[in-house]
């Protein structure tokens, strides 16, 4: 009698270009929860000391903000927190039990990338 052919071993697919919209939105929301709390928020508190101490520091600042590295930071800083506050809104209706289906789970994830691409263009469209 043949021995039985054992089980492959099931690894999870980490491939994030595999992973449904909803696992994306997840794992943004993550890290954009980490990188707002460092280096975004100590970032924006140094900027808002150094703007409004004096009017040499605005002056300063206003020059480095105009670079247009700067300002690719800036809308990076943007995105995150879009995508966290959309995110965030879409956990909330989530937990209230509204579009926990498969389906429209997909479809507000795709929503929230929509909507967190859409606020960064419209910044970028503010600051250019
Ligand atoms: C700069 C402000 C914010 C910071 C630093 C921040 C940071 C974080 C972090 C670190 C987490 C944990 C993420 C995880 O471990 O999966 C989290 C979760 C969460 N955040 Fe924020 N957050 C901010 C603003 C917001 C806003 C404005 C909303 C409202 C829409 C929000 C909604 C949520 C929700 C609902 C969760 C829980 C998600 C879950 O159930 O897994 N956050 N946040």
């Amino acid at each position: 009698m043949k021995p039985a052919i054992p089980q492959r071993p099931k690894y999870y697919d980490l491939n994030l270009a595999n992973l449904p919209a909803p696992g994306l939105v997840s794992i943004f929301h993550r890290i954009s929860g980490a990188l707002l709390f460092v280096p975004v928020i100590p970032a924006l508190l140094f900027l808002m000391q150094a703007t409004l101490g004096s009017e040499a520091g605005y002056l300063q600042w206003r020059g480095v903000l105009a670079m247009p590295a700067v300002k690719l930071i800036l809308l990076g800083f943007t995105w995150l927190y879009a995508h966290h506050f959309f995110a965030g809104i879409r956990y909330l209706l989530l937990d209230l039990h509204w579009g926990i289906g498969k389906e429209p789970a997909r479809a507000s994830a795709k929503l929230v990338f929509v909507l967190g691409a859409f606020a960064t263009l419209l910044v970028a469209w503010r600051v250019w």
